[in-house]
């Protein structure tokens, strides 16, 4: 059967609206009815897009709070920059339209807790399009949690390991406002790639919260170095390096974060989730669960007994424990990130058409977004330990639980997929 369509505004047309674009076309009920930008070239570059596509043209706006007013737009997807996509989310709420912003990391909690009041004054979900939480391997990890092959979850890692200096000295020209950043702040700037399915996996808002951080950043010498190197000129860059976060959480465990974007490096999200019974390290492509996996007994030199604990490969488990959402879709995935971008997509556009809560919600954009602020304070404090401030306000002791949804990400509901 045919879903409704949905008909949706897009606002902040750079090179990521355009990625988005190919799964919002590989879907059949939505339609891109109006898109924004402060520029007019990139609104011309998109509509350029969309008639290559033969789809119909957009209404179009430089400013946001005009696409705001259209009443036929019931949802906006924001994928401005790391500054404006909380208040345009806040505008689009009071506005009565479900809000979806990409990622990216807070500048103050005073924005987040704005962004949080809207929602609950309104009724308005907000979402962020954190495409890793739908990601083929975390959502195969996750299955795997709530099955209990780990065990009680003590500590997880996750990091944004990505080379990125010809892309931030490259956009300082250019104005690309993740450059400006790196200029002049020190913090995780961009946590939520791995914290997201690591927060899912933990109940963060349903049960458990993050209490308090600590935020450590090494010196910052990759990008002056390759700004030198590449004749841009002697250009200060503050953010560290590689920046630690360790998170404790309510529950007592503990997640570790890693931010290394400027150094040379494969790519790497650098997953780990460990518990009572076993762990997934993702740089070892290795699962370990006891009772299951080799072992090996040895005899050392001295004539002591020792266990040698052997890693499975982590493709090992996958045709028992794949995500429902992945058993078909694998085949034929659509759009950017592997998939994944389709998916985050479809479960927002969901939640719109059933005008249901949003699986990462509110109060989740909030608490992932904040590591980044409250790392900014951390680090400029000497990684002196800050509170995380409790955006449900008591209210993640006894949360109702989420909808039952093939889209949710607080439980695999099997039944769904029948
Ligand atoms: N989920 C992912 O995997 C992923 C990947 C890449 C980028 N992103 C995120 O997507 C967002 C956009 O990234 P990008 O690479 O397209 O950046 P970009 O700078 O290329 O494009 C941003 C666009 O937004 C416009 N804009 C900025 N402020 C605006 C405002 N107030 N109103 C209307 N338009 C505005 C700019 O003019 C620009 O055209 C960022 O938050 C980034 O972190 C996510």
């Amino acid at each position: 059967m045919q879903n409704k369509a949905v008909n949706l505004g897009l606002i902040g047309l750079g090179a990521r609206a355009e990625t988005l674009l190919v799964s919002l076309f590989g879907t059949r009920d939505v339609e891109v009815v109006a898109v924004c930008d402060l520029s007019a070239v990139a609104i011309t570059k998109i509509k350029g897009i969309f008639a290559q596509n033969g789809r119909p043209a957009p209404a179009d706006y430089q400013n946001h709070h005009d696409l705001l007013a259209r009443d036929d737009v019931e949802a906006v997807i924001i994928s401005t920059s790391w500054i404006s996509h909380l208040p345009i989310a806040t505008a689009a709420m009071k506005a009565g339209k479900y809000a979806a912003i990409e990622v990216g990391g807070a500048s103050s909690t005073e924005e987040l807790w704005q962004l949080v009041h809207a929602s609950e004054q309104t009724g308005m979900p907000c979402m962020m399009l954190e495409n890793i939480c739908y990601a083929r391997l975390e959502l195969m990890i996750f299955n795997m949690v709530r099955q209990g092959l780990f065990g009680e979850i003590v500590h997880c890692e996750g990091g944004y390991e990505h080379e990125m200096r010809a892309h931030l000295v490259g956009g300082l020209d250019r104005g690309l406002e993740r450059s400006l950043h790196n200029r002049c702040r020190n913090a995780d700037l961009y946590p939520t790639h791995q914290l997201g399915p690591i927060a899912k996996i933990l109940g963060i808002n349903r049960g458990n919260r993050f209490l308090s951080l600590t935020s450590t950043a090494s010196k910052a010498r990759s990008l002056a170095g390759y700004a030198r190197a590449h004749g841009v000129g002697d250009i200060v860059f503050n953010n560290g390096d590689v920046v630690t976060t360790v998170i404790k959480c309510a529950g007592g465990e503990t997640i570790a974060l890693t931010r290394s974007v400027t150094l040379p490096r494969p790519y790497s999200r650098h997953g780990r989730v460990q518990g009572t019974k076993g762990l997934w390290l993702e740089d070892a492509n290795g699962i370990f669960i006891d009772g299951v996996s080799r072992t090996i007994e040895e005899i050392d030199a001295a004539g002591n007994p020792y266990t040698t604990h052997l890693w499975d490969a982590v493709e090992s488990y996958s045709d028992r424990y794949e995500h429902p959402l992945w058993r078909d879709y694998k085949q034929n995935t659509i759009g950017g990130h592997a998939g994944a971008d389709w998916l985050a997509i479809q479960a927002f556009l969901d939640a719109v058409r059933k005008k249901t809560t949003t699986p990462i919600d509110v109060y989740d954009c909030a608490a992932w977004m904040s590591v980044t602020c409250l790392s900014e304070q951390s680090i400029a404090l000497g990684s002196m330990p800050v509170a995380f401030p409790d955006f449900t306000n008591g209210k993640w002791m006894k949360r109702q639980p989420a909808p039952v949804s093939k889209w949710a990400l607080d439980a695999v509901h099997e039944e769904c997929f029948r």
